[in-house]
């Protein structure tokens, strides 16, 4: 008896002392979970000592405050987001057979990227700029991104000249200032840029945050239905709450007294419940279609004639749900064009050709190799035999390694993908053909003319008066023949503006 007692004491000491090790939930911990000893003050030989190397804790906090910040994205670098879903409220199976569509009423979970372009990671949101609007589907058949923009069109219709065309909008490598030589030599050395300037600089150019802005996919992809016939198609994302811009004045004050206007309307909308939505339709355009056009259906700074080639609805982007951690969910989410699903492809449109290489290239830079692990970028499935590299979360366990093989765990190519990957025809001589001789100014004349009303015309005048204002007189005359193939009347009220003779 007394033996048992004894036993019985000597495992409640052992009980207790193992607990007593046991670590609190809230114990703050390094790194590699140990409990910090003392967290307001490092460790020194005495008072007034140095401080001494084997401080591992303050090693372990500094060393990961030095790598807080990842590079910011070369373009689009501030910007805001959440997340909700896209519901299918149309049938378009007879055009696109993508998983996403399949029913009426189905819903996929979505995660949207809003930015601004030019500026840096800090940059004021209110700037005349154009806004992206990037939209990430999570679908069963894989992340499908359709990563557009505001405005439907775009400056430049070859992807080589991208890189150019960013440098002349950000610093200027002496001044490290915004430069408006740089940008107007550029612009009017290029007048495929004049379609996309209409719209910049016109009250469009500042919306008023995120919500009130539609989204356009802007470059051509190729849907293919599920017998393998395919169409050309734009994405329109058009806004439900309406469109909303900021005159040059108060979106100028906006960015001295709140630069996060556009983050913090989003996020206080969605914390109190107002969701905004947009529907989500497509344009579709027949290969015969597409042999007869009057203009290049591939060039990004033409639209499609919505009388000929009319909007047809989709489903419905709802944004009902705040990141809980913006660095987790926002920054690091990676966004391409290049990611699409069985039933989109792209289309020769040059642009969108080029982007193709250029977004997960910079996001295996961005990011590292293994940036399609990370959470918000982790597709509902993936079996492959892709391994290793730094960062790997998802290494696939014990599974074969290698294709093709024998093991009772060989994947198999799927047989619907290949059905909605038809072959094509393609056939030239290999050269680099300029696009010389395409037409740059009818789709903005016609803007100038029928799309903007006079207070749009006058508005349009002023953004471009006070943006070429700063330019040198060779860079505004050279501005002024350019807006002279748009409209004349453009070019005689710049020309005041300027008080040019
Ligand atoms: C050849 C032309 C283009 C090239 C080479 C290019 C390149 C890039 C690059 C390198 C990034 C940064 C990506 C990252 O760090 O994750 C980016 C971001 C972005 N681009 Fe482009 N871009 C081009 C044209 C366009 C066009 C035409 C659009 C609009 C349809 C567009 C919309 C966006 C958006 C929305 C983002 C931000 C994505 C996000 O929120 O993370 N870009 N682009
Ligand atoms: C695919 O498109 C072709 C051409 O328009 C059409 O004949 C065919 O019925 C479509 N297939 C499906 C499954 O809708
Ligand atoms: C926003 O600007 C566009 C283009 O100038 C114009 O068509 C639209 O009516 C404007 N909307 C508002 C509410 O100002
Ligand atoms: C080709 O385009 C012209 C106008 O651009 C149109 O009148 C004609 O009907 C089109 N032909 C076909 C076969 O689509
Ligand atoms: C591949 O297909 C075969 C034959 O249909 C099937 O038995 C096997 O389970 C499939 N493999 C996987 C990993 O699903
Ligand atoms: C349109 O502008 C581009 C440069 O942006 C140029 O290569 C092309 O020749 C121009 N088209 C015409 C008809 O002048």
């Amino acid at each position: 008896m007394m033996f048992t007692m004894i036993k019985l004491y000597a495992f409640l000491v052992l009980l207790t002392a193992i607990s007593s090790y046991a670590q609190q939930a809230s114990d703050i911990t390094t790194g590699f979970g140990a409990p910090v000893s003392y967290k307001d003050a490092s460790l020194t030989v005495g008072r007034g000592g140095p401080m001494l190397l084997e401080d591992t804790e303050f090693i372990d906090e500094m060393a990961h405050f030095d790598r807080e910040r990842i590079p910011e994205r070369v373009v689009h670098a501030k910007g805001g987001g959440a997340f909700g879903y896209f519901e299918v409220t149309n049938d378009i199976t007879r055009y696109c057979a993508a998983s996403l569509f399949s029913r009426v009423g189905d819903r996929t979970r979505i995660a949207v990227r809003f930015s601004t372009v030019a500026g840096e990671s800090g940059s004021p949101d209110t700037a005349r700029d154009p806004r992206g609007f990037a939209i990430k589907f999570y679908t069963q058949e894989g992340n499908w991104d359709l990563v557009g923009n505001n405005l439907p069109v775009f400056f430049i219709r070859d992807s080589i000249l991208f890189p150019s065309f960013i440098h002349s909008q950000k610093r200027h490598p002496s001044t490290f200032l915004h430069d408006a030589d740089m940008q107007w030599d550029f612009f009017t050395s290029r007048p495929e840029v004049t379609h996309m300037l209409l719209y910049l600089f016109s009250d469009r150019g500042t919306p008023d945050g995120f919500r009130f802005m539609h989204g356009f996919g802007v470059n051509t992809f190729k849907l293919i239905n599920a017998t393998g016939h395919h169409v050309y198609c734009k994405f329109h994302y058009l806004s439900n709450q309406g469109l909303r811009n900021l005159t040059a004045k108060v979106a100028r004050q906006l960015q001295v007294d709140d630069p996060d206007y556009s983050l913090r309307d989003l996020y206080n909308a969605i914390k109190s419940k107002k969701y905004p939505s947009w529907t989500l339709y497509i344009q579709v355009m027949t290969e015969a279609q597409a042999l007869n056009s009057s203009f290049n259906p591939f060039d990004d700074t033409k639209l499609w004639p919505e009388d000929v080639y009319p909007l047809i609805p989709v489903g419905r982007l709802v944004l009902n749900e705040n990141p809980t951690n913006y660095f987790q969910d926002i920054e690091q989410i990676a966004l391409s064009p290049s990611r699409m699903v069985p039933g989109i492809k792209p289309s020769p449109d040059r642009m969108l050709q080029g982007r193709l290489f250029s977004y997960p290239d910079t996001q295996r830079y961005r990011l590292g190799p293994n940036f399609l692990q990370i959470p918000v970028n982790c597709p509902l499935h993936v079996r492959n035999y892709q391994r290793d590299g730094p960062m790997s979360y998802n290494n696939q366990g014990d599974s074969t390694v290698y294709h093709p093989n024998s093991a009772a765990d060989s994947l198999n190519v799927s047989e619907r993908a290949g059905v909605l990957s038809p072959a094509y025809f393609v056939n030239g001589d290999v050269s680099k053909y300029d696009n010389g001789g395409e037409d740059n100014f009818s789709q903005a004349a016609n803007h100038y003319q029928n799309v903007l009303d006079e207070g749009g015309r006058v508005n349009l005048v002023k953004n471009l008066g006070s943006a070429l204002s700063s330019a040198s007189e060779m860079y505004q005359r050279r501005a002024l023949d350019m807006f002279g193939n748009v409209s004349p009347d453009l070019k005689a009220r710049l020309q005041r503006k300027l008080g040019l003779q």
